[in-house]
């Protein structure tokens, strides 16, 4: 059989570059934060809309390494809604078995953000259904930086050897390395960049842009991508 047949027409991993909550709040004339209020929503939304659709992970870029020089009112403000979120999704997750994971660089969020994400994610870490993965702290470049600072530490210790480096041994060493790739990308708010979000991951995912503002993403919108998803031949470089 041709791999592009093979392919499932309903992508097994989504991954979304969540943009536009300020542009959506600016053409309101309403502050920032409630930009990212109505962002919240919309992860809430999409959330659901995965369930509906069968798609099995979902990657969403919450906070990446770069935000860290956002005003501190904006950064404490998207912390508190992290919070929150945590708190009114934890029923959900459990009530569909869906477990709840964290790429990123854990450690420089807030100690009581990383008690909260903790407590979460070992509640959930038996379930099966899916997986709900957030990118907290994250650059993918970071990412690729830690994964080689680990490959040399076991290099160093006789672990592994130099000529046992190759793409699956770094593949081994990202956050969650048992998590498939991602099929399918969405970046909202018209933006055309991937913005250092899963660099290694992306290699091969379909990338769907959308001029539509995060905030106004909803299962309709993500319907869509999933549609023109469905469409497009995969072909990991193979011929016709
Ligand atoms: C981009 O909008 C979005 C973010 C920086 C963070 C995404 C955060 C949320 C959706 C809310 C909380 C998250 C969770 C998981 C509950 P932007 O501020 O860059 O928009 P702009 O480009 O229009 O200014």
């Amino acid at each position: 059989m041709r791999k592009e047949e093979a392919a499932p027409r309903i992508p097994v991993h989504v991954a979304i570059i969540m943009d536009g909550n300020g542009r959506w709040a600016k053409r309101r004339g309403l502050p920032r934060l409630k930009g990212h209020q109505e962002g919240a929503e919309s992860v809430r939304a999409i959330i659901r809309a995965c369930r509906n659709a069968g798609v099995k992970y979902l990657t969403l870029y919450a906070f990446s390494v770069e935000n860290w020089v956002r005003p501190r009112a904006e950064i404490r403000g998207l912390m508190m809604l992290l919070k929150r979120f945590l708190s009114r999704q934890e029923y959900e997750l459990h009530e569909n078995k869906v477990r709840l994971r964290v790429i990123g660089r854990l450690a420089d969020l807030p100690p009581e953000i990383q008690r909260e994400l903790k407590r979460v994610m070992k509640a959930t870490e038996r379930y099966d259904a899916g997986q709900l993965i957030l990118a907290l702290s994250y650059g993918g470049r970071a990412e690729l930086s830690d994964a080689v600072r680990r490959i040399a530490r076991r290099v160093r210790d006789g672990e592994i050897e130099p000529g046992d480096v190759d793409e699956k041994a770094i593949a081994a060493h990202l956050y969650a390395p048992d998590v498939p790739d991602p099929d399918l990308m969405i970046r909202t708010s018209g933006e055309l960049r991937i913005s250092n979000f899963l660099l290694w991951q992306l290699s091969y995912s379909e990338l769907y842009f959308t001029d539509v503002l995060w905030p106004d993403f909803r299962e309709p919108q993500f319907r869509e991508a999933l549609a023109e998803y469905a469409r497009r031949h995969r072909r990991f470089g193979d011929i016709e």
